[in-house]
């Protein structure tokens, strides 16, 4: 089947990362030409060459772009729509925890966690959403976290992953009527590299196999999937969703 994705132009913040990375290998999969973006430029330049290998032919564009910072994104955004052509597709990946309980955690953990998750991805939204809006197409997926419904220890996190599915809510009702869709995922415990190197992996696998209907670890393929679907024409007519990639949890 032909998921529409052939000649689009994707770009994915964190692609250097674990689910970012298999993310743009299922889109160039399918022929869309993909920009990875990371504020770790080794980790772009590694997630493109391994992309390459992966997916021979691909059309890859890897760049540092901390999206934190709003003249980076406005600069990287320019130069992927430069180099690949306007941007129709925007995959906010980029994130990371910060974990401590409320009272012991530091001003810096709370602001870090917040203008990366939640204003970076303001950020990264309004430097397409001109370009969409003007070719009347646009697909936008947001990775929430299971976490957005709140988890011990995470209450910068749990907040900034909530605060994205308000964010993708109200942005859905605002690009709708230019063709834009805004989606959601939220995954679950994902057994990326980073997590299997953990010392108390085996304990983390058994204790969510234990709470998981589904009894395994998700895989970064089961987020990619998703995110994949969004970007499809099979979602054409889906907008302001949030997908749970938990196994059921
Ligand atoms: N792995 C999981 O179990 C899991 C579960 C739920 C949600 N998530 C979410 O999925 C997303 C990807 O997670 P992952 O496991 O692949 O993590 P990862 O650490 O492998 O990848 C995240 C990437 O984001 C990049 N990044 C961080 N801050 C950035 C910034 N300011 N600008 C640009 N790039 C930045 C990092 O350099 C890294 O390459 C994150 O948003 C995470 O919160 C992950």
């Amino acid at each position: 089947m032909d998921l529409g994705l052939t000649g689009r132009v994707a770009v994915v913040t964190g692609g250097g990362g674990a689910i970012g990375r298999e993310t743009a290998r299922l889109m160039a999969a399918e022929g869309a030409s993909v920009a990875l973006l990371d504020r770790n430029p080794d980790a772009a330049a590694e997630a493109k060459a391994a992309l390459e290998e992966a997916v021979p032919g691909a059309t890859v564009h890897a760049a540092a772009c901390d999206i934190t910072d709003k003249d980076a994104v406005a600069a990287g955004f320019a130069d992927v729509a430069a180099a690949l052509g306007g941007i129709d597709i925007l995959v906010n990946n980029a994130g990371f925890s910060r974990d401590m309980y409320m009272l012991k955690m530091q001003d810096e953990d709370w602001d870090i966690v917040h203008n990366t998750v939640l204003k970076g991805t303001f950020h990264c939204c309004r430097a397409v959403l001109p370009g969409m809006m003007e070719r009347n197409w646009g697909r936008i997926v947001n990775i929430s976290s299971m976490a957005a419904q709140g988890t011990k220890g995470q209450t910068n996190y749990s907040s900034a992953k909530a605060g994205l599915l308000g964010l993708t809510n109200a942005l859905a009702r605002e690009a709708g009527a230019f063709n834009i869709t805004v989606n959601a995922v939220a995954p679950g415990l994902i057994a990326t590299p980073r997590l299997r190197a953990r010392k108390d992996f085996d304990k983390l696998e058994a204790k969510s196999k234990g709470l998981t209907p589904l009894p395994r670890l998700g895989e970064t393929t089961d987020v990619a999937k998703v995110v994949l679907f969004y970007a499809s024409t099979m979602a054409d007519f889906i907008s302001a969703q949030c997908i749970e990639v938990t196994g059921g949890r």
